[in-house]
């Protein structure tokens, strides 16, 4: 089997429920994986849960319940959310299946005996809330630590440690050899930046089970379990070892893969993460993967954060986005399509809810829908639904759209392709304006006229729903319905002009959009 593109998101934190955040990147890989096969490649799209470490086993005590039982609880939540957003996700791991653990625990071995690791013991202010050692850079100027870290007291603890300072300018220079690898620049420039100007410490990659027990026990010290990114990481590998990576199986047995060689899987094509979890993919897991003698994934691509009304997203002060509420009520591509034409893959984004009313309104309702529906009603109206003779007013208008929108979605700017389709949409609603149809069918000599004009807009219909499939594949798949043809909007190539035959006949249109400003009928 040939290589396949293959794509991964942030596996999520089993310690609370589904928000806007998490959705806006599951979207977004989807819509990635989505446009992909719409090109013809085969794709494997990954995402999952991150159900270890102390944030997940606090949370399930605070609910009174084990680990195990609070995260399958969760699980089928965080599942549901995957179905509801119709993530297009080829597999979905748990980091507690035992596909996952055992290939940790082989990596575990295979580095230790390969001496990556030491055993230390470490005296220092430790935050339960972060999970995380502090250090003398992260006291405030009074010598105190942050209210953020939670309570921080002195332990002295023994761990196994990663070397990793050894590898800090191969990292460097692979960076600087390979600008694509981290995506937008000027996240790659704040890794650089980071790498240049510290020395790497090592990564401790245990916790202990006094402390901690719901992780991946060490296999070489059952005293301790593994730190949580050190497994949650490894998901990106676990999964395509289990389906029999031969590059994986190589790996993972010991043997020395070919350095240059693809899996089925491996290398992935895209790793999506936020912001926030730049480090751990930018720096640690790129040794990691050197030490396992593994190549490193073509692209880390980072996205930003999600505020709303311009505070942040809190629980507590219920500023919260629910994507199951706003699906409810808007419907599930109103959804995928205001976070995707809201904000590019980088920067920071706002949301706030009269943006989104006024997206829906202006570009979906007003825009899209108006078009297609006025489109079939006419030419149901004047011509029973049956398709003219294929004309080419807006060929040009629609290959340049086309063209546009193929380009950005090559660079996964998704922003960018969605402007370029609402420009054929945009246009083909003037070219109605211009034309005006419903003068020309009240002239029986402008008949032929009124066939070009019509099969221009219908055709214009069609393109884009395969344009806007991979975005929006409900309402792609509805225009397709209404026009009653057989097969789907799922071939980008399906986007040449002329698709629609003289004779055939559409099916019945309805409002994709339905307005929001008058009570429902
Ligand atoms: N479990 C780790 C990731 C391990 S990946 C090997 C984790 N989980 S998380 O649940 O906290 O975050 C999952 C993803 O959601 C991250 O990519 C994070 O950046 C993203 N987001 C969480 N809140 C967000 C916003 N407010 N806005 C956009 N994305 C955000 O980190």
């Amino acid at each position: 089997m040939s290589k396949r593109f293959y794509i991964t998101t942030a596996i999520d934190y089993l310690n609370g429920e589904p928000h806007l955040g998490h959705a806006y990147e599951k979207i977004v890989a989807d819509v990635i994986a989505r446009a992909r096969r719409s090109f013809g490649t085969e794709v494997f799209f990954l995402t999952g849960v991150d159900e270890h470490g102390q944030k997940v086993q606090q949370a399930a005590l605070a609910q009174g319940q084990s680990p195990k039982a609070y995260c399958d609880e969760l699980a089928v939540i965080w599942k549901t959310l995957a179905t509801r957003l119709e993530l297009t996700n080829d597999d979905f791991i748990r980091t507690t299946e035992e596909r996952h653990q055992k290939v940790v625990q082989a990596i575990l071995t295979q580095l230790n005996n390969q001496g990556h690791f030491y055993k230390a013991a470490h005296r220092g202010f430790y935050s339960a809330k972060e999970e995380t050692f502090l250090t003398e850079k992260d006291r405030l100027p009074d010598g105190n630590f942050p209210a953020s870290y939670g309570e921080v007291a002195e332990i002295e603890e023994e761990n196994y440690y990663f070397k990793l300072a050894s590898h800090q300018q191969w990292l460097i220079d692979y960076i600087e050899a390979n600008p694509s690898f981290i995506a937008p620049d000027y996240r790659r420039n704040e890794v650089l930046g980071f790498l240049k100007n510290n020395v790497l410490e090592d990564l401790c990659i245990t916790r202990p089970v006094s402390r901690l027990n719901w992780g991946i026990p060490i296999p070489f010290d059952p005293a301790f379990v593994t730190y949580v990114w050190f497994d949650a990481l490894v998901n990106y590998i676990s999964v395509p070892a289990s389906l029999q990576d031969p590059l994986l199986a190589d790996a993972l047995a010991g043997r020395a893969a070919d350095p240059t060689a693809s899996g089925t899987l491996w290398p992935a094509d895209i790793h999506l993460i936020g912001k926030d979890i730049l480090k751990f993919h930018a720096v640690y897991w790129p040794i990691m993967l050197k030490a396992m003698g593994l190549q490193q994934p073509c692209q880390i691509l980072v996205h930003g954060w999600w505020q709303r009304e311009g505070h942040k997203l809190s629980k507590s002060t219920g500023n919260v986005v629910d994507p199951l509420a706003v699906i409810a009520e808007w419907g599930l591509d109103a959804f995928r399509f205001y976070v995707v034409r809201e904000l590019a893959i980088g920067p920071d984004g706002n949301w706030t809810d009269a943006g989104f009313a006024s997206r829906y309104q202006a570009e979906l309702a007003n825009g899209l829908g108006n078009l297609v529906n006025r489109s079939l009603s006419m030419l149901k109206r004047y011509r029973n639904g049956v398709i003219p003779a294929p004309a080419t007013d807006l060929q040009v208008d629609a290959e340049r759209a086309v063209a546009e929108t193929r380009g950005h979605l090559e660079q996964n700017q998704l922003q960018a392709a969605l402007v370029s389709i609402w420009s054929l949409v945009n246009r083909a609603n003037q070219y109605v304006d211009q034309t005006q149809p419903f003068k020309l069918a009240k002239d029986p000599a402008q008949a032929k006229r009124l066939d070009e004009v019509l099969y221009n807009l219908v055709e214009s219909c069609r393109v884009l729903a395969v344009l806007l499939a991979p975005f929006l594949p409900g309402t792609a798949a509805k225009i397709y319905s209404q026009l009653a043809l057989p097969d789907a909007p799922d071939r980008f190539d399906k986007t040449a002009w002329g698709g629609l035959a003289a004779g055939h006949v559409i099916g019945e249109p309805a409002a994709l959009f339905p307005r929001k400003d008058r009570p429902a009928a």
